[in-house]
């Protein structure tokens, strides 16, 4: 299985990446994640990545594709989380025969993304997330799974979040069509708690495999 999950901060991306990967073996691939990385270790890509970052922009398409460029294994199952962000992105993977077989597109009201985005820790070690409310750690501040403390992500904001939220709904619906007239893109109500939208998620993925098959 080769997916991309489309969907607004806060549509829980990350939360139905982790999943796929622990439960069905896919290798999660978050831009986010690998920009923080190059952030956190004061890479010179890091430092160019971190003025986008901060004030809730989009980091230049270039640099995000070597980002992903040196992560991503195209020969085996993955689920791309935060990329594509625009149609130029999109255009990228197909240039680089970099095929998918579904995009699901995760709609969430936008009371909901804000206060999942105002409750969401991440862990400083292993990176699970948490939410203060949702899912909260048995122990206040510590990762259940590997003991690192827990953070708040420089973004989550709530000026930050504004802007993120208003560069999604720009960039969105061109991305959403571009996929629709592949005939890839499949959509998911991701306003439930999370084992309920990863329920419907793998109903979604189950049916298009199906049909691919015949
Ligand atoms: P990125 O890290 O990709 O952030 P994002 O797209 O804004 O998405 P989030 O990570 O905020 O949300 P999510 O959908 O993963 O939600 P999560 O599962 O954590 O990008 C950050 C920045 O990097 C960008 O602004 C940009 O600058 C740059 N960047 C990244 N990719 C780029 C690209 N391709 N091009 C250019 N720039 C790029 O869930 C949120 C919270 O809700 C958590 O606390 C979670 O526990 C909780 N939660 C999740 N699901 C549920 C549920 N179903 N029910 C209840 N709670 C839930």
């Amino acid at each position: 299985m080769r997916i991309i999950l489309l969907g607004a901060p806060g549509a829980g991306k990350g939360t139905l990446a982790e999943m796929l990967e622990e439960r069905k073996g896919l290798s999660h691939i978050s831009t986010g994640d690998l920009l923080r990385k190059e952030v956190k270790e004061n890479t010179a890509l890091g430092k160019e990545a971190r003025k986008f970052m901060d004030k809730g922009l989009l980091v230049p398409d270039a640099l995000v594709v070597e980002v992903l460029k040196k992560n991503l294994n195209s020969d085996s199952g993955f689920v791309l989380d935060g990329f594509p962000r625009n149609i130029n992105q999109a255009k990228m993977l197909e240039e680089n025969d970099i095929d998918v077989d579904t995009v699901i597109s995760l709609r969430v009201k936008d009371a909901i993304i804000i206060s999942r985005l105002s409750g969401r820790r991440i862990c400083s070690k292993c990176g699970k997330i948490y939410h203060l409310v949702n899912m909260p750690p048995k122990k206040e501040g510590v990762c259940d799974v590997c003991g690192g403390a827990l953070f708040q992500r420089e973004d989550d904001r709530e000026e930050v979040i504004k802007k993120r939220l208003e560069i999604y709904r720009k960039e969105s619906e061109e991305l959403i069509d571009y996929y629709a007239k592949r005939s890839k893109l499949k959509e998911v109500d991701a306003n439930a708690e999370a084992e309920d939208t990863y329920g419907k998620l793998i109903e979604v993925l189950e049916e298009d495999g199906k049909k691919r098959e015949n």
